[in-house]
């Protein structure tokens, strides 16, 4: 997507081959800064540290992190142990696992000593899909908009009002993203269009975020606290949901950044349209209970005591919000159970979230 007239990708491979430049996404919205990473460490480190994140972005910078690693060693063991270690960096979202556990396979399968040009070539691939599969994503959602928008009476002065969960933008993927692809789509389109941005806590990525990407693509929209969606739903102003993703099920249960089962629920009791941008690479058919089975991040209590922002003097720094010593728990991801869901927007189209339909999918692909 473009910036200031840029064309910018979260992740890029740099000039010299030998390495990845990316965005450092803590620094957003008060610096757009680059980071080179050079090594499978530094990879590790962005994951782990939300250098990068978002689904399908910390699969693609897992997927080089692995090709740096074999340029030392390429054996057998250190395909296994180096793909191990960076599924380690975050537990939660597949699309890590998924990456990692591609690059294996298709390793494994080749000579050693042609190893890790194969995998920095296939780490290029699995970037440029995810390009295409977000592209596709937005494709098959932006007729749902349309629909919805003629229902709802939308059209000069009263636009599509969409509310959005954290960033599943552009910066959360290599281009496109997956729950703003219909919505960028729609803008270009010409779609009267009004984005409802959740603040996010404890992190903040629909403020510094996604608040940050629809600004600088010209989508008009409002930062409200987490806790208004239900508010805005009851009264009206919210015509359909639309959120990312971080692992689905085969029955079609949602883990998603904390908060979004809450917007679920407010969505149904209200009888609005919860609508999942999902990513085959995202579906994780392995598992079938989300509640029961997805392994959730806990992070740092400091992420909930305390709070990062830019003072009037231009100075970014974090203050605390807690008295001293206050105990936070900090669960990132919560589950959205299938039923909740009234459609899942894959590249290969829209399906219902059920097990029929998600296996049906995939065996189709296969
Ligand atoms: O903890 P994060 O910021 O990596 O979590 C990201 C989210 O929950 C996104 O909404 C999800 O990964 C979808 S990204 C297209």
């Amino acid at each position: 997507m473009k910036v200031q007239g840029q064309l910018l990708r979260p992740l890029r491979e740099a000039a010299s081959g030998d390495a990845v430049v990316v965005i450092d996404q803590r620094l957003l919205p008060h610096r757009l800064a680059f980071e080179t990473l050079a090594t499978p460490q530094a990879v590790h480190h962005a994951i782990r540290e939300m250098v990068v994140r978002g689904a399908p972005l910390i699969g693609a910078t897992a997927a080089y992190g692995l090709a740096l690693a074999l340029r030392a060693d390429a054996s057998d063991g250190a395909v296994e142990a180096q793909a191990e270690w960076l599924k380690g960096a975050r537990p939660t979202a597949v699309n890590l696992a998924w990456a990692l556990d591609r690059m294996a396979r298709h390793l494994r399968a080749l000579p050693v000593a042609a190893r890790a040009a194969a995998a920095w070539a296939l780490a290029g691939v699995i970037a440029e899909e995810d390009v295409e599969v977000n592209r596709r994503i937005g494709e098959h959602g932006l007729p749902l908009l349309r629909d919805i928008a003629a229902r709802r009476g939308v059209g000069p002065g009263r636009p599509l009002n969409v509310l959005t969960h954290c960033n599943a933008g552009w910066l959360a993927t290599v281009d496109w993203g997956t729950a703003t692809s219909p919505l960028y789509q729609a803008h270009e389109a010409g779609l009267p269009l009004h984005v409802w941005v959740d603040e996010t806590r404890p992190r903040n990525q629909g403020a510094s975020l996604t608040a940050w990407e629809l600004g600088q693509a010209g989508v008009p929209h409002t930062l409200v606290a987490d806790n208004a969606g239900g508010h805005l739903m009851q009264h009206g102003q919210v015509d359909l949901v639309i959120v990312g993703c971080d692992r689905v099920t085969a029955r079609g249960d949602v883990c998603n950044k904390i908060g979004t089962y809450l917007k679920a629920l407010a969505a149904h009791d209200n009888g609005v349209p919860f609508f999942v941008a999902m990513p085959t690479s995202t579906l994780d058919l392995a598992v079938a209970d989300g509640l029961a089975e997805i392994p959730i991040e806990e992070r740092r209590g400091r992420e909930v005591t305390h709070l990062a922002g830019r003072t009037e003097a231009g100075e970014v720094v974090e203050v605390a919000i807690a008295p001293p010593g206050t105990q936070a728990a900090n669960p990132a991801f919560d589950v959205t159970p299938a039923r909740l869901v009234s459609a899942l927007l894959t590249e290969r189209g829209v399906v219902p979230a059920d097990e029929s339909a998600l296996r049906a999918l995939m065996a189709d692909a296969a």
